[in-house]
């Protein structure tokens, strides 16, 4: 019998996941809490359950005797990193849970190990804390803007940067919404280029660092990434060293890591936060085109035990955008875009979705990802995304 590989969460992004452990002679056991997920279709086995109940999830990977887990759903990270300890299966660092799960733990650590990062910053769960961090505040503003975001989020949700007092109480109240476990983060903004690393280690060492130059909506939302970097190699190794940094105070040895990155004005990589998984925003199909490595089918082996190897990689320009839209709808009626296709000739391009499918702002529906040099192959991106949004009617 073929041993039994789970994945946590049952959304898009795990069908890759799916296809690679499938291909790699796993089953696949997917838990979603929705019992209509599109994985469920593609599975070997398929389980209702929260996610985020580790009793549940644990009892379930007991029955089906799993060889290893893991997830791209970032709200999931922490159970498979228990689920991984207290099964005894191969596993992305001891004991990580609490600081991959929660910002402000991550940048507790990061502060000790002396990582530059955004600093001051402060956390609130209280009325006590709120009122202290304003008086904070009133000092700290006048040297710069700060970023008030939830301790717990992912896709930028909730987040608000900030440059005047007036401004925090309204930013504070939007985050708390957002946030799971109702803690805020306070911290300094880093006014310079947004970067993303897509790192992947082995035993403790960092043995894959790709760094990528993101594009991002006014509100922080990450809409593309283009490879390779056009830095000087010393700012580059700066950018891998500090990324190396980071992970070790983190204590993730093992598996795919997403690392947000501040070049601030003097050149200084800033770790803004890492996520202990394969990123989203289509980096891990962008990183295949450019490179020829695929980073989902190194963590699906990573974590079932497998040897990774990686192939020789190339070094083919890149750039890809997400399709997303600004608000919230409903799909009317999807135009042709052939003629897109054929204009643009994308090296990659998927769309997900289809008439009359409910959409939320901001997730992704679908990316395109195009060759040529940096800046060209970014602006064709953006300008392939709003064509084809032009073709996408929504209610
Ligand atoms: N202190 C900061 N200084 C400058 N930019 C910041 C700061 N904090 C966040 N940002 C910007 O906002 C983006 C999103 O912030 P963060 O990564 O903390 O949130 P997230 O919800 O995890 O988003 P994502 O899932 O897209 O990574 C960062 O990648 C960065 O570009
Ligand atoms: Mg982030």
């Amino acid at each position: 019998m073929k041993p039994v590989f789970l994945v946590l969460g049952g959304t898009q992004n795990s069908l890759p996941v799916i296809r690679k452990a499938q291909e790699l002679g796993l089953r696949v056991l997917v838990i979603d809490p929705d019992k209509n997920a599109i994985a469920a279709r593609r599975a070997n086995y398929f389980e209702v359950e929260d996610p985020n109940c580790l009793e549940c999830v644990e009892k379930i990977a007991r029955k089906y005797n799993v060889v290893g887990s893991m997830t791209r759903n970032e709200l999931y990270v922490a159970t498979v990193c228990f689920l991984n300890e207290v099964l005894n299966l191969p596993k992305q660092g001891e004991d990580i849970g609490d600081s991959v799960r929660d910002k402000y733990v991550m940048k507790q650590a990061f502060k000790r190990d002396g990582i530059t990062m955004p600093d001051p910053f402060y956390k609130i769960e209280n009325k006590g804390e709120l009122e202290t961090v304003r008086a904070k505040l009133k000092k700290d503003l006048l040297d710069s803007p700060f970023i008030v975001k939830p301790s717990d989020q992912r896709g930028s949700i909730g987040i608000t940067k900030i440059e005047k007092l007036r401004g925090f109480d309204k930013a504070v109240a939007k985050a708390l919404k957002r946030a799971n476990n109702q803690r805020v983060i306070v911290e300094k903004f880093i006014d310079g280029e947004q970067l993303g690393a897509q790192g992947f280690s082995i035993d403790g060492e960092l043995v894959k660092c790709f760094i990528s130059r993101k594009t991002s909506s006014p509100t922080f939302v990450s809409l593309g990434h283009s490879f390779p970097i056009d830095l000087s190699p010393e700012v580059i190794w700066d950018i891998e060293e500090e990324c190396a940094k980071a992970l070790r105070s983190l204590g993730i040895i093992n598996g795919p890591s997403t690392i947000d990155i501040n070049l601030d004005k003097q050149g200084k990589p800033h770790i803004i936060e890492i996520g202990a998984r394969a990123g989203g925003t289509v980096l891990p199909e962008t990183i295949l085109a450019h490179t020829g490595i695929d980073l989902i089918k190194a963590s699906v082996a990573l974590a079932s035990g497998r040897k990774v190897e990686f192939p020789m990689p190339k070094n083919v320009p890149v750039a890809a955008h997400k399709l997303c839209f600004p608000k919230s709808g409903k799909i009317k009626n999807i135009r042709n875009y052939r003629k897109l296709i054929q204009h643009y000739k994308p090296a990659d391009f998927k769309l997900n979705i289809n008439r009359n499918m409910n959409v939320i702002a901001n997730r992704e529906y679908g990316y395109v990802i195009i060759t040529g040099n940096t800046g060209i192959a970014e602006k064709k991106c953006s300008e392939f995304i709003l064509e084809l949004r032009n073709l996408i009617e929504l209610y």
